[in-house]
């Protein structure tokens, strides 16, 4: 049995801005039933819902700041979870990342910052909790400052540095590096300095004993400049320590014959029942009832990595189809306002949801009967694999965690029952109009479509594989 501390800035169902929440929520309980004792660290931000007791355990003193550091376990299972309570960093209304105009908040260094030293007192078993970890395993640039702290302990655990998304580093200017108090040491282009900035991520791919991605194609992707944003040649140094896991999805939470969200259930023996949940999605949405149009579905961040652009591109062509297409979604303003824009203008056709709603989302995935995920990148995606267990085929750009979890429909995987979506190269907009085409054409049949839609639910996304790839680690550094 190992001992993981698992640092991460999210966790569904406490709190929730993308998929890394989503990870942070599922792997660390599959890591639990495999028998570890695994502990979240995770800063106590004013919207996090925690449902079970939230208990006091002791104070850390870091940076000349009493820190708290309060205990809870996750809402639905028992993994115990540690809350980094420092009120003047997180105890303030709203995303834990961004102001209401989608700007990082001002103090977004000194905050993660803080909380990667409490994970390095608590890592070295300084913090008052009488329990050392074997392994540190952080995620994202907001806990990986804790790699680079560690790799300066005599004695320390076993560090993993896990990418979700190789856009988001967490550079600040050079001053900053100061005005945090870190250890000179490791202030240089071998440590945390970035062309004079300092880089939060760099800590994570420079100091941990291992690097995974979220993905196999996005391991290989970021080494080059595409899709390495500028840390490409730091990722091919070390990528004898670089690999990919992908990502599985919470079977319980995403479940078509038992999803709470749903009215309907449904399996892939009652797959009929699924047109009970597009009439809701339609009437939900404001659209025509009609069983025979396919609904085309997106739930994302509306930002250029999701391809939005390219499905405004596409948005007059597909209008002339016959087609429905439901989006919800937030993100850039410019992209909010283009969509509303078709959105009002073709009422019978389009319907835009702005905002995050958790129930809508669910309903979208069982309602529509297509998925629109055409990223310029994805270092792994979920929302495409929540579509195929919910027999919604998914239309994906082949880059990173979608190139390795949808099989395109060919000759030869329709023959042998593989085939789960419609994948496209290119990242233009007449790609994609001709992989929509495409997905109409396979609509029009419904024996096939049919088939493909069990092909897609049938697939195993479960947790459990990957989790035992990342045990598998573990034991071998
Ligand atoms: P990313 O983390 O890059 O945004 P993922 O596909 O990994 O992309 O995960 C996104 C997660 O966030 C999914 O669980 C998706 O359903 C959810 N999500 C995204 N936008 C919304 C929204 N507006 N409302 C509800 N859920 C959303
Ligand atoms: C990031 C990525 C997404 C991935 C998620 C969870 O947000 O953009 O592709 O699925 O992290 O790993």
């Amino acid at each position: 049995m190992k001992k993981i501390l698992f640092v991460t800035s999210e966790a569904h169902p406490l709190i929730k801005t993308g998929g890394l929440a989503d990870v942070s929520g599922s792997l660390p309980k599959a890591l639990a039933e495999l028998g570890q004792d695994i502990r979240l660290l995770i800063p106590y931000y004013q919207s996090l819902k925690a449902t079970n007791d939230v208990y006091y355990r002791c104070t850390v003193r870091v940076n000349n700041c009493n820190v708290n550091i309060l205990e809870t376990r996750m809402p639905d299972s028992n993994v115990l979870v540690w809350l980094v309570d420092y009120p003047e960093f997180f105890n303030f209304p709203g995303n834990p990342y961004v102001d209401e105009h989608g700007n990082p908040w001002a103090n977004n260094a000194d905050r993660f910052a803080l909380f990667c030293r409490v994970a390095t007192e608590i890592a070295t078993n300084r913090a008052y909790l009488d329990w050392q970890p074997d392994i540190v395993h952080c995620n994202d640039w907001q806990s990986a400052l804790t790699p680079a702290l560690l790799s300066l302990e005599a004695q320390r655990p076993i560090t993993i540095f896990t990418i979700h998304n190789m856009a988001y580093q967490g550079t600040f200017p050079a001053a900053t590096y100061d005005n945090l108090n870190l250890p000179r040491r490791l202030w240089n282009p071998n440590g945390l300095e970035y062309h004079n900035l300092l880089s939060f991520i760099k800590g994570g791919l420079a100091f941990a004993d291992h690097i995974t991605t979220v993905s196999p194609t996005y391991a290989l992707e970021i080494q080059t400049a595409e899709f390495g944003y500028g840390l490409e040649d730091l990722l091919k140094h070390r990528k004898d320590h670089l690999s990919g896991i992908i990502n599985g999805i919470d079977l319980e939470q995403w479940n078509p014959e038992s999803d709470p969200y749903l009215s309907h259930h449904y399996e892939t023996n009652s797959l009929n029942k699924k047109a009970l949940n597009k009439a809701a999605l339609q009437q939900a949405m404001g659209l025509p009832e009609n069983p025979k149009i396919p609904v085309f579905g997106l739930i994302s961040r509306l930002v250029h990595q999701k391809g939005i652009d390219m499905i405004l591109e596409c948005l007059p062509e597909m209008l002339e189809m016959p087609l429905q297409f439901v989006l919800l979604g937030s993100g850039d303003r410019l992209f909010e306002q283009q969509l509303h824009m078709f959105a009002a203008q073709n009422p019978e056709k389009i319907s835009l949801r702005v905002g995050y709603d958790e129930q809508l989302a669910h309903l979208i995935e069982a309602g529509s009967d297509i998925f629109l995920m055409p990223s310029r990148f994805e270092p792994c995606g979920l929302n495409q694999m929540y579509s195929q267990r919910y027999g919604t085929l998914p239309i994906v750009r082949k880059t990173g965690g979608l190139a390795d979890t949808v099989v395109d429909t060919l000759p030869a995987t329709i023959a042998n029952k593989t085939a789960s979506g419609i994948v496209f190269s290119n990242a233009q907009a007449g790609a994609l109009i001709e992989a929509i085409k495409r997905s109409l054409f396979l609509y029009s049949n419904p024996t096939g479509w049919r088939q493909l839609q069990k092909n897609a639910m049938l697939k195993d996304f479960s947790w459990h594989n990957s989790a035992q790839q990342y045990l598998n680690l573990y034991d071998s550094i």
